[in-house]
């Protein structure tokens, strides 16, 4: 299990922290960040009807409601530490679209395989509040035996933004995906763009 997950679940299970980076965030910057990876996506015209995208760390899984106005014929799934608190903050157009697991993503990638091939891999602001060891694991467990097609990640690409003291610590991961996935593009992202960009790699065949 990720070392820092309790700051997340606090003591009312996520319900005040989803409140503020759910659908309707506490900062607009965070729709803009969902836009953004929705249409970078488009852009490389990966959105096919019948994909199945998963989310890591959805949230309420603003991501995927923008994606999901780009094309509604697509499968989503998603997990985050509390389902309550998640499916409380998530537009009511993919409520019933989503398949949602209500897991941390270390246990969940070491317990499970998926049932579906992954077309769509999204991590957005979610690794970087995972301790270093724990993201070293998943990104294993992905290589290995998810093996998603595409990888999209909109991290901490920065050393300098890393900052462990905080109460949601902010983690720079090295990520180590160059073996099994080639780097197709790197988006500049419009809030902070010295700090994060979104990353898309591609499963080498
Ligand atoms: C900053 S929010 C990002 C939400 C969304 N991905 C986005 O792009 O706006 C980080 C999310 O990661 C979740 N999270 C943090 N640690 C987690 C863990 N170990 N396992 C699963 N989810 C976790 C939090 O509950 C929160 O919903």
């Amino acid at each position: 299990m990720s070392k820092y997950k309790k700051r997340f679940i606090g003591k009312d299970n996520g319900k005040s922290y989803q409140e503020r980076v759910g659908h309707w965030p506490k900062y607009d910057f965070l729709t803009k960040n969902s836009i953004e990876l929705a249409n970078f996506l488009d852009s490389h015209k990966l959105l096919k009807d019948e994909i199945n995208i998963f989310e890591m760390g959805s949230a309420g899984c603003r991501n995927l409601k923008y994606i999901n106005d780009l094309n509604e014929n697509v499968n989503l799934f998603a997990n985050d530490l509390n389902k309550e608190n998640s499916f409380k903050n998530m537009h009511n157009s993919i409520k019933n679209k989503v398949k949602f697991y209500e897991s941390d993503t270390l246990s969940l990638v070491s317990e499970n395989e998926p049932d579906v091939d992954i077309d769509i891999l999204i991590s957005s602001d979610h690794m970087m509040h995972i301790d270093k060891e724990s993201v070293i694991e998943i990104i294993d467990k992905i290589k290995d035996k998810w093996k998603p097609k595409y990888i999209l990640l909109r991290e901490l690409f920065s050393k300098d933004g890393e900052e462990t003291n905080r109460i949601w610590p902010r983690v720079y991961h090295e990520f180590n995906l160059e073996d099994v996935y080639e780097l197709v593009d790197v988006g500049e992202c419009s809030n902070m763009p010295e700090w994060y960009s979104l990353k898309l790699y591609k499963l080498i065949d």
